[in-house]
């Protein structure tokens, strides 16, 4: 498997395990056969609202004695509702206490977006913070401060556009090692990957293989399958793997990491095992020309009438 290396030397591995929409009865078990089939990155989030039971995997696991703590690399991200500067530091140690760790490889910005601090998800305007504020800046800064005071090894964002990454790199006295978006053969976002390069940022591809147990209210109507493309199930044949190896490894191949989620034992071991696949030159031109500009997270989620949150992503041609 391709490893993701920091300025420091620290090593991410590129295949970690998703956690998002894992429900808490099944994601303990889910950790436990993940590691246990060679996964040594997990990729979690305080808003998945199911840290605890994957800390009581975490300790499990890491009392066996067989995994060590320090070999595998966990994420976790910070909630909108605790950018303000005084709530940073005590929602990552809730983070800590939950996942029953002592420090984290790689802490988040969730969202460029912020809520009031009693605001789980926001229901009218009244809920949010502008980025006036709440500046993300302020919001960066207690990050670095975590990163010092040796609760968290790295530091990065998810879902910031270039133009956000631009913002922050220019007042931060330290860029974000890490920017977590959505990405794969329908969202390719080469732009976006060489801007990253280029400021030595990595990147993680979330939703990889298209998100699809997200909640109805999420979902547009007609949306496209990854899993079920034709051009992706033609490459799966020929190489005797599955649709959602070949995402997998599409990804890797990339130089980015990815999450891919799943309960299901089988499915768990199988995503792993995508390393063993390799695409050829004939693949990958193939899954380029599949890049459509499409997203299954649109951020519309955060859009209440004249909040300032439209356009999420900053992108050219956003229509409201
Ligand atoms: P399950 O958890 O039952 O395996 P994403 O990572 O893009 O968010 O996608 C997650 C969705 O894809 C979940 O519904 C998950 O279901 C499913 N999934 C995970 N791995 C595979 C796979 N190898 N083949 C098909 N579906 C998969």
């Amino acid at each position: 498997m391709k490893i993701l290396k920091f300025k420091n030397g620290d090593e991410m591995p590129a295949i970690g395990l998703g956690t998002w929409k894992s429900g808490k009865e099944e994601v303990k078990e889910a950790v436990k056969i993940a590691l246990n089939n060679g996964y040594r990155h997990i990729d979690c989030a305080a808003t998945y609202g199911n840290e605890d039971a994957i800390g009581e995997a975490f300790s499990e696991v890491f009392n066996e004695g067989k995994i060590k703590r320090e070999e595998v690399w966990i994420t976790s991200k910070l909630w909108n509702n605790a950018h303000k500067k005084e709530d940073v530091i005590p929602a990552l140690k809730k983070t800590l206490k939950d996942l029953q760790l002592d420090y984290l490889d790689l802490y988040l910005i969730h969202w460029p977006v912020a809520f009031k601090p009693d605001v789980s998800f926001p229901e009218n305007d009244e809920d949010y913070l502008s980025l006036e504020e709440a500046p993300l800046i302020e919001t960066w800064n207690m990050m670095l401060e975590a990163k010092k005071q040796g609760l968290v090894k790295h530091v990065g964002v998810s879902n910031f556009s270039t133009m956000k990454l631009e913002e922050l790199i220019e007042e931060a006295s330290e860029n974000p090692e890490m920017n977590q978006v959505e990405l794969h053969p329908y969202l390719q976002q080469n732009e976006l990957l060489e801007f990253c390069s280029k400021n030595k940022i990595h990147v993680t591809a979330f939703s990889p293989l298209g998100s699809g147990d997200r909640p109805d209210g999420m979902k547009a109507k007609d949306e496209p399958s990854l899993l079920e493309n034709p051009v992706i199930k033609k490459i799966a044949k020929k190489h005797g793997a599955s649709a959602g190896q070949i995402l997998i490894k599409w990804s890797e191949m990339r130089g980015t990491a990815v999450i891919p989620k799943s309960t299901n034992e089988s499915r768990i071991a199988e995503n792993i095992q995508s390393t063993g696949v390799n695409l050829d030159e004939s693949d990958l031109k193939e899954i380029a020309d599949l890049d459509k500009h499409f997203r299954y997270v649109t951020g519309e989620f955060f859009v209440t009438k004249g909040n300032s949150y439209e356009n999420i992503y900053d992108e050219d041609d956003y229509k409201s």
